[in-house]
């Protein structure tokens, strides 16, 4: 089969999570590959409108939750653009899983820490349903997410599900000037807030996904509160075009993100050429 078919996929239901970024809830058109479709935590695929190309995003719903998968995108590309012209019961094209994972297994028996910033949540939101779908299999789940004002916080109604369980810590963040007169959450920038909930690092993981300034000034911050090297987790899901590891687009040195990753620890990230 040519590597680079695509699968039909409908989209089933459309959500707005703020003004430019949308999730669609999608599900297999051909019956054989939907019931023998499996993916783990951390992958992505590829998704093409026909006719415009293709655009790589991860799988935003967790792998404990069968039948469909959702991702969402911003509009801020050609492909992107012409996804938000679809509607329900339109087609998307769909490659994939391709990648490493996230080690569900590995985090199993420890406390998992979350931190995200603005649209990086949906990779980190697939990690945190699949660790809550298995609940009694995971210590503290702390939840640590940011956007730049309450009209970027996606996934909302998630949010007031994940602050209302007593098995979740989540805390909520805004950059100063973002809130609104009712916000109840935080105001500072994200290292800060991690700062402030104080999570252990003893016994415990970190998922991080955000933009590069974040990751930056949050590894330090997460270091000092005793997260091993080898225990904090990111995504680097940019820079792809194949997923397959053939047209080179997202080598850093000798790393290919599509095939090695997109999921390294900071141990790995640390070992990286230095113009990463
Ligand atoms: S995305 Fe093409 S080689 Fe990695």
């Amino acid at each position: 089969m040519n590597l680079y078919h695509p699968h039909r996929m409908r989209i089933d239901e459309i959500t707005d999570e703020t003004p430019d970024t949308r999730t669609f809830k999608l599900t297999f058109q051909e019956p054989t590959v939907r019931d023998a479709f499996q993916f783990s935590a951390g992958q992505f695929g590829e998704y093409s409108v026909f006719g415009e190309g293709e655009s790589t995003f991860c799988i935003a719903s967790p792998p404990t939750r069968k039948g469909y998968i959702e991702c969402s995108f911003r509009g801020v590309g050609k492909v992107t653009q012409a996804m938000r012209r679809l509607g329900v019961g339109d087609t998307l094209g769909f490659r994939g899983p391709y990648g490493n994972t996230f080690p569900i297994d590995r985090m199993k028996g420890h406390s998992v820490v979350f931190v995200a910033g603005g649209i990086a949540l949906p990779p980190v939101r697939c990690v945190i349903w699949n660790v809550l779908d298995l609940r009694s299999e995971f210590k503290d789940v702390t939840i640590i997410y940011g956007a730049k004002s309450v009209s970027d916080l996606v996934y909302k109604r998630e949010l007031a599900e994940w602050a209302s369980r007593p098995d979740v810590k989540l805390w909520q963040t805004v950059d100063p000037g973002g809130q609104t007169p009712d916000w109840k959450g935080e105001v500072g920038l994200i290292p800060k807030i991690v700062e402030k909930a104080a999570p252990s690092g003893e016994d415990a993981f970190a998922v991080v996904c955000g933009p590069p300034v974040m990751i930056k000034y949050t590894l330090p911050v997460l270091s000092k509160l005793g997260f091993a090297d080898d225990h904090i987790y990111t995504t680097l899901e940019n820079r792809m075009k194949c997923g397959l590891g053939k047209c080179g687009r997202c080598n850093i040195g000798q790393v290919y993100v599509c095939k090695d990753g997109p999921v390294f620890t900071l141990a790995q990230i640390k070992q990286l050429p230095p113009e990463f």
